[in-house]
């Protein structure tokens, strides 16, 4: 293991990762060492630690908050994306249980850096104790004096509103978010306008995930250049939070230097293969990445090296699947969730995955016809891109790389030797 891993595992109250304990340690020291920073500094300190978005896209995050203008009529907003919908993803939710400061005070920091004296935490319905514990932490915030009016004495206001989503994993997407935060129906927006121009309301917004805001007091508190220095690879900077589930021996988030391991020693790290069974595939970033196989775990487990193999890291959500699972069974269900989650607006994406998992469903009820392989691909090449949103990319891109990498396993099925 790497001497940059930083410790990790929770699955007791006694291992927490690492950033609950500095949480704990640095709280709200860093909001005042912002306040005595001008604006700029703040986002060139981001800049320089290489943050990037932690909800799946992986865009620099100083880059980001550069983009809200200085001179704007309107009233700016920080939203905090809070939805994490995407199937195997849950280190958000420790984030909110162990250390909601941490994200409170980055979110203060960020709309301090930005310019907006409004900030909402979008949190996915389901998230009930989450929300609530969100509600306790920002109320003692607002007591201690670091939300509201004139925070610590420096003159700038923040007002901070949870609001509750009703399930749906299409709120994730930043602008299906965005109208559901104004009480319209979740569907993403046409870009441009980037939500920096128009977002919220129509105001300049940013929108980012909780474990990005919650690095930004250690970026404050220790400087871009130490932040940048916890990741291995050039781009990356600080620590990633990893939701590994799946057939692993000790599922949990566990905290990594960006780029410090391949998926082999993460699967290690997590105790290795559930019932000691070989590797029958991975699904390194939420169920939307393309699915890899047991020859390809060596890969560095950073947002570079996995787009060079075909996939993505995505929220970095790892999913270990071992030789006694089906696959076709496995596929299956995660089309079938992207099939229900699609919004309907776009006609690929509606039509296309709801297409596929019927063709996936009989295979699986042995009903499938050699060409429906060929088929699979193609309806997947004609969502891909295709779509106002990357949801149909989410549904089609496993899709395909499931039929190019697991051929056989479908064709047990297709020529009867297997029955769902
Ligand atoms: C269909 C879809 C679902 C998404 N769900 C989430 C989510 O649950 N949480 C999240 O942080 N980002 C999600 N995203 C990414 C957001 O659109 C956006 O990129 C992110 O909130 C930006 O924050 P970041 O730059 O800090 O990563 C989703 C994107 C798509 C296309």
């Amino acid at each position: 293991m790497s001497d940059k891993t930083l410790y990790i595992q929770h699955f007791n109250d006694e291992a927490r990762p690492i950033s609950y304990y500095l949480g704990k340690m640095e709280g709200y020291t860093a909001l005042k060492k912002a306040f005595g920073m001008s604006q700029d500094d703040i986002i060139n300190e981001v800049k320089k630690s290489n943050l990037r978005g932690r909800g799946g896209a992986g865009f620099p995050t100083g880059m980001k908050w550069g983009f809200i203008p200085k001179q704007s009529q309107k009233p700016k907003y920080l939203v905090c994306n809070a939805d994490e919908s995407e199937p195997g993803t849950f280190k958000d939710r420790d984030i909110m249980r162990y250390t909601p400061h941490l994200l409170i005070e980055g979110m203060v920091i960020g709309g301090f850096a930005v310019g907006a004296k409004i900030g909402y935490i979008y949190i996915r319905g389901e998230y009930t104790r989450e929300a609530k514990l969100l509600n306790e932490a920002i109320d003692e915030a607002y007591a201690k004096g670091y939300l509201g009016k004139n925070i610590l004495g420096s003159g700038f206001d923040f007002d901070l509103t949870v609001h509750r989503g009703a399930g749906a994993y299409i709120c994730g997407e930043e602008t299906g978010l965005l109208n559901s935060l104004e009480g319209k129906r979740g569907e993403p927006r046409v870009k441009p306008p980037f939500p920096a121009q128009a977002g919220a309301f129509g105001g300049p917004t940013v929108v980012n995930n909780v474990e990005t805001l919650a690095n930004v007091p250690f970026i404050i508190n220790r400087g871009g250049e130490w932040f940048s220095g916890l990741g291995k690879l050039e781009k990356s900077g600080g620590t990633r939070l990893i939701s590994i589930s799946g057939h692993v021996k000790k599922p949990g988030v566990y905290e990594i230097g960006a780029g410090t391991m391949t998926i082999r020693q993460i699967i290690d790290m997590a105790g290795g293969v559930l019932n000691d069974r070989p590797v029958k595939a991975v699904i390194p970033g939420g169920s939307s990445a393309p699915v890899l196989t047991a020859d390809e775990l060596d890969v560095v487990y950073d947002i570079e090296p996995l787009m060079k193999i075909g996939t993505m890291m995505g929220s970095a959500a790892l999913m270990v699947v071992n030789d006694e699972y089906d696959i076709v069974k496995l596929i299956f269900r995660i089309t079938k969730f992207y099939a229900h989650e699609s919004c309907g607006q776009c006609t690929p994406c509606r039509e296309g995955v709801k297409w596929m998992e019927d063709v996936i469903e009989r295979i699986l009820h042995g009903k499938g016809r050699e060409q429906d392989l060929a088929l699979l691909l193609d309806i997947a090449d004609n969502i891909s891109g295709k779509t106002l949103c990357a949801l149909g990319d989410a549904a089609a891109g496993p899709v395909a790389s499931f039929v190019k990498k697991f051929k056989s396993d479908f064709e047990a099925y297709i020529r009867g030797a297997k029955h769902g």
